[in-house]
Order: structure tokens, then sequence, then C-alpha cells
């Protein structure tokens, strides 16, 4: 690979010179969790260390990921904090179903995903991102590209769940789901210290309310869709909601479990995801330029956005190298059910099994030059030498995303929509400071100077 000019080092904060204390190792880990690595662990193939008495292995090897989350997944059950937080708001979705009940729910969804109907979504994705770039350039000057990504993210979802056929006013159910999603990643210190189930977590008794309304909202939304469908089932939209509610094997409160599952899975992850990627482009001109170049000399000869995710490398390079250096979902976190062992080193039954895409994706041994922003990678013809098991941003094994098709479909036709038109410099005084609350979020935003750009043919 040439490295000419030189790469672009993406922000990220430095490892640990040496171990962490146990009272500044709880601050970190509250504050923001990617803060508490030492360099080994972007060194080592696996690491163990016991956090607050709790064996905690941290598995970085691909053939070792691959083992644990591939081979012996049934041997790796999800943690039970992520539990503890995530299925009081999702319930018996996807994302927190476990068991009998999880491989029911996702046979009876895999045929929602099909290529063919993820495709079928692409020109809503563009419609939309269209719309919202014409708009964004209408309002030329220093937005916050972080929020202004959410916002797009989020109308691209319910244009593609719903076809905008909501129950109650647009305004009050897009108040109704922000505040679910702000109470959906929320750790209570009682989970933390694993208190038993029934002492109260006050956080979650507020929120109560609120989460019952938007649930109220979501039932409402599918029980018209139902009738619609049993009314007139060809004149029905065929987005995701009908796609759910004609699969044979979920009852309707599942369905409504999904639907929430969607929402809080597959909308702030890809617009961190597309954030991040304007922010890098921003500071890798000989990078945007090659987006740009593409955008101006293919896009007028691609009618349907359903092939841009194969058409437009440099574009899609850029997106999966933005997610290589701040991958949305940065953890994936199991528990040991029984004992094993695992390259070389033993695991007891009830340890905690870490497997980060953060660390994976900055990993001395598995990438040249980890830190540096360089979409190569990911071309065509450099693919083949990245481990199918050392680039996960959408994990691996059974509990693969079921969205990734449909996010990195939407994640280049939002890119090339907004990128034709528009260009994106980053106007912070500071680099923006990467941090861990679920996603990795950049602190404090991502202002950015939007204009319009000229043609480059
Ligand atoms: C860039 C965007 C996205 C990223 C990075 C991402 C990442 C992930 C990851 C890493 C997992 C596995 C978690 C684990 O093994 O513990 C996952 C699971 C899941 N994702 Fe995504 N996701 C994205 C978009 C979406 C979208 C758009 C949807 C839905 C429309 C979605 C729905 C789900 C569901 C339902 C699961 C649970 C699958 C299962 O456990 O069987 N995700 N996602």
């Amino acid at each position: 690979m040439t490295f000419l000019p030189e790469p672009f080092l993406a922000p990220a904060p430095p490892p640990q010179p040496r171990p962490l204390g146990t009272a500044s190792f709880v601050w970190t880990a509250m504050r923001n969790p990617i803060e508490i690595w030492g360099e080994r662990a972007y060194r080592e193939p696996i690491l163990r260390d016991d956090w607050l008495k709790v064996p905690t292995i941290v598995v970085s090897d691909p053939q070792a990921i691959r083992y644990c989350l591939v081979e012996n997944a049934s041997n790796y059950a999800m943690q039970p904090l992520r539990q503890r937080v995530l299925r009081p708001m999702l319930r018996d979705g996807l994302l927190t179903a476990e068991g009998e009940l999880w491989r029911r729910t996702r046979r009876a969804m895999a045929p929602v995903f099909t290529p063919r109907n993820i495709g079928g979504l692409a020109a809503v994705m563009a419609e939309r991102s269209d719309r919202f770039a014409e708009g964004l350039g209408r309002r030329e000057g220093v937005r916050d590209a972080a929020h202004e990504m959410t916002l797009l993210t989020y109308d691209i979802l319910q244009a593609t769940l719903f076809t905008d056929a909501i129950a109650g006013e647009p305004a009050e159910f897009a108040r109704a789901m922000d505040d679910f999603l702000a109470r959906m990643g929320r750790i209570d210190p009682l989970d933390l210290l694993d208190a038993p189930a029934f002492l109260p977590r006050i956080g979650r008794l507020l929120g109560r309310r609120s989460v019952a309304y938007f649930r109220r909202l979501i039932a409402e939304t599918a029980e018209r869709r139902r009738l619609a469908l049993a009314d007139d089932p060809a004149g029905a939209p065929r987005d995701l909601l009908t796609l759910l509610l004609q699969t044979d094997g979920l009852k309707p409160s599942e369905v409504e479990d999904n639907i929430i599952t969607f929402i809080g899975a597959g909308h702030e992850t890809t617009a961190r995801a597309l954030g991040w990627t304007l922010f890098l482009l921003s500071q890798a001109p000989a990078e945007r330029d090659k987006v740009e170049r593409e955008l101006d000399e293919r896009l007028a000869h691609l009618p349907d956005p359903r092939e841009w995710a194969d058409a437009l490398p440099h574009t899609r390079a850029a997106f999966e190298e933005a997610m290589r250096l701040y991958p949305p979902a940065p953890s994936l976190n199991r528990m040991a059910v029984e004992a094993d062992r695992v390259a070389g080193l033993d695991i007891p039954a009830g340890a905690t099994l870490l497997v980060m895409p953060w660390l994976v994706h900055r990993h001395e041994r598995l990438w040249e030059r980890p830190g540096h922003f360089l979409p190569e990678r990911f071309l065509p013809e450099n693919r083949g030498r990245i481990d199918r098991y050392g680039y996960i941003p959408f994990g691996v094994g059974p509990r693969v995303c079921i969205g990734a098709s449909f996010a990195l479909q939407e994640g280049v036709i939002a890119l090339a929509c907004l990128l034709r038109h528009l260009r994106f410099d980053y106007a912070g005084a500071r680099p923006p400071h990467p941090v861990q609350k679920i996603t990795i979020q950049p602190r404090g935003g991502l202002p950015m100077r939007v204009s319009r750009r000229h043609r480059t043919t």
C-alpha cells in the first residue's frame, strides 16, 4: 500500500501508560470506557483482567473470536448486565431475546432482511437523503454533523419502517421516541453492583410512563397496518412493518418489541458511522477528492440506488474505514456459561468475555498503521487481506447484526446524496474526542461548516 500523501491520524484516547487503580478504573469506566485500555490491549491476542473481582477475558485474536462467537457460540450467553439494562426496554426483541425465543424470532425474521427486500428500500433511502441534503444546503453554515446525521437516519428509518404511517402527530411521535432512546442505554448504579432485581431502579421507574406511551404509539401504528393489510393487502406499503406483519411465527407483542428494537439498534449506530465518515473525509482532502470525483463521474449513470453500494467503491470504502476506526458498536459482551479454554487461556464459568471491535480494529497485529484513516484498505483489490474475524463492526456468528446490509446500503446512499452536492469542513477548535456511550460518539458533537460544492468534472 502507498502512504502518500501522509494519511490522517484519527483522534483517539492514548493507551494508559500503566494499569489503573480501582478508584480511577471505576471513574474512567463510567466516564469513557475506551480510556481504560493500556498498550497491551492493542498488542496482545488475548488478555485476562479481574474487574471488580469478575474474571474478564478480552479476546482480540481473529481465530479466538471465531471460536468464541461462531464455533462455540452457545457457550457464550449475553452478558447479564447488558440484559438488565436493555431488556426492560426491548423485551423480547431480537437483540435481547435468548435461547429458544431468540432462535424462533431470528428464523421468523430472516425473510424480512433478504437482499431483495433490502434492495426494495433503496429508492426510499435515496429520496429521503436527497431531500435532507437539499434542506441542509439551504442552511449553509456551521452545523453539528453528529446531530444532523441522527435526524437523517431517523427520517430514513421511519420511512423504511412505517412509510410515515405512524400513530399520533409526527412531532409527538418523535418526542416520545427521543425520550425512549435517551433512557435506553442508561445504566443504573444498582445494575453495576449486581443488586437483586427486587430493588427498584429509580431512573427506570421514572421513565416507565414515557416508555409505556411510546409502546402504545407503536402498538397503534402496527394495529392500523394490520387492518389496512386485511382490507387491501396489495395496497399496503412494502416497508419493514408490512414485512414483519407478514412473517409467520411472531405474536403481535413480538412484532412491537422488534419494531422498538429496530429503532433502538438501527438509528443511532448508522448516524454515528455517517458523522465520523464526514469528519474523517474533511481531514483527508485526497480521500475526499476520490469520493467526490467518483460521485461526479458515476452517479449520473446509476439511476438505481440499490446498485450504489457495489458501484461506488471509494464512497463505500470511506464508510467502512470510518466504522473500523470508530465502530458504532464498540463492545460485544458475553458471559461464559461453562468453563472453556481459548488461545491457551483458561476461562472460568461465569467469566465476562469481551470482544471489542474498538480494540480489534486498532490492533497492531492486524493492521498496518492502525490509527490512520486509509480507506484504500477496503477497495475491492485490497479487501482480501482483511481477516474476516478481524473486522467486525456488525459482529459475527449467529448473533451477527441482522440489519448489516440495510445499514451498509443506507450508509453509502446517504453519503452519495450528501456529498454529491455538499462539502463538510470540520469547524471545531479542537479535534473531536471519541467517547463510548453504547455507541462511539464525538464528545460535544461534530461542528462542521456545510457549503455547496462545485462538480469536479
Ligand atoms: C452501522 C449500523 C449498525 C451497526 C454498526 C450495528 C452493529 C451491530 C452489532 C455489532 C450487533 C451484534 C451485537 C452482539 O453480538 O452483541 C448487532 C445486532 C443487531 N442489530 Fe445492528 N448494527 C447496525 C445497524 C442496524 C440496523 C439498521 C438494524 C435494523 C434495522 C439493526 C438491528 C440489529 C438487531 C435486531 C440485532 C440483534 C441480532 C441478534 O441478536 O440476532 N442493526 N448490530
